[in-house]
């Protein structure tokens, strides 16, 4: 069958785009941890004086420059020969608190590609991998990634879709945030809502250290609280309200954790599902967001649902119709797509 020359050439473009992208993965994350992006932000610079704000070497610093600049990551001005930063750059480099942060998703990538071998075995076994057997830049880098749209949506937009919540947040309620990772939404819900108690659970033992610091770090520590429990089986009753952000699909038994939230939910409770954004039918996730997660989903999602008992793996594309299934099988009555963001879908489920 003979090559057809453009669409070869087409399909190279893509390759070459996808490599380079793959490299400057980690040169993003160097960039991050040494303080380069902060540093340009600050004002233009040489090489030489970058280096020199940053505290780096100037050969590696200017190496570092013009692969940033290939990628648009960073401008160059060859009059000067100075390198600078746009505002939009800049919000989405050196800002962990933006609305988006790039490195920290980067650093989620690295560190889940260290598993590489134990996928490749998992492939073929059909064996699980839990999330707490990752490096450790799975941890952080996850909750870099997912901070940021926390920060801009759970509070403005998240919880007043939900029918009488912030009401009931504000006058001081009881709330469990289940598979709460590093506690990003934990402390955020904890700052907004003083009079609220935040239960953060999560099955990971070093996530919940982490996340206890992260408390403390924030003053928080008098109404977050975190413990280390698995969705199936968290502590309390009469919750005004429970979370689960970005780990429904991660679960081996996600049947199970439903149910057992609507036991935990007091009569009139609320159970905010946040997910990741998906379309119910394969191709209509056969985009560059769908390409994201499913990637993720590969190397994170699925093996941790298939390391745990229950026999699920909905995988980080579960779409709507799936969730909905799952709620309604544990017992639901009510059910509904509360919002959306391009990155997460946010429903809400009552008793
Ligand atoms: C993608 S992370 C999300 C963490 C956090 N909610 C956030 O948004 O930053 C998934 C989390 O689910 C947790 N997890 C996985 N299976 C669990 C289970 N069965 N019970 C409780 N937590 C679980 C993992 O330990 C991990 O912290």
């Amino acid at each position: 069958m003979a090559l057809d020359e453009g669409k070869l050439m087409e399909f190279l473009g893509k390759f070459v785009t996808d490599l380079g992208a793959t490299m400057a993965a980690g040169n993003i994350v160097v960039g991050d941890r040494l303080g380069l992006y902060k540093a340009l932000a600050d004002a233009p610079a040489s090489p030489d004086e970058l280096a020199a704000r940053a505290d780096c070497s100037p050969r590696y610093v200017d190496e570092w420059l013009r692969g940033q600049a290939a990628g648009g990551y960073v401008m160059y001005d060859p009059e000067t020969g100075k390198y600078s930063m746009t505002e939009e750059q800049a919000f989405a480099l050196a800002n962990p608190d933006g609305g988006v942060y790039a490195p920290g998703a980067f650093r989620l990538a690295l560190g889940s590609l260290r598993a590489e071998d134990r996928i490749v075995d998992a492939f073929r076994g059909g064996s699980g991998m839990g999330w707490h057997e990752h490096d450790e830049d799975v941890f952080v880098g996850c909750e870099q990634f997912f901070r940021p749209g926390y920060v801009a949506n759970l509070v403005p937009s998240w919880l007043p879709a939900l029918d009488s919540v912030v009401g009931k947040l504000g006058m001081g309620a009881k709330v469990a945030d289940v598979g709460c990772g590093l506690g990003a939404s934990t402390v955020l819900l904890a700052t907004e809502f003083p009079h609220s108690k935040i239960f953060g659970f999560d099955y990971h033992q070093r996530s919940i250290e982490l996340a206890r610091k992260r408390a403390a770090d924030a003053g928080v520590t008098d109404r977050a609280t975190f413990d280390v429990a698995s969705a199936q089986d968290f502590p309390g009753t009469g919750y005004d309200l429970v979370a689960t952000f970005d780990c429904l699909h991660d679960m081996g038994d996600p049947l199970g954790a439903a149910k057992h939230i609507r036991k935990a939910l007091a009569p009139e409770g609320t159970w905010l599902i946040v997910e990741p954004f998906a379309n119910d039918a394969v191709s209509d996730n056969l985009n560059p967001v769908g390409r994201v997660y499913y990637s993720f989903s590969t190397f994170l999602c699925v093996p941790n649902a298939l390391s745990q008992k229950g026999g699920y793996s909905l995988g980080a594309q579960a779409g709507e119709a799936a969730i909905r299934q799952l709620v309604t099988d544990a017992g639901f009555t009510r059910f509904r797509r509360a919002t959306e963001t391009p990155f997460n879908l946010v429903y809400e489920a009552r008793r």
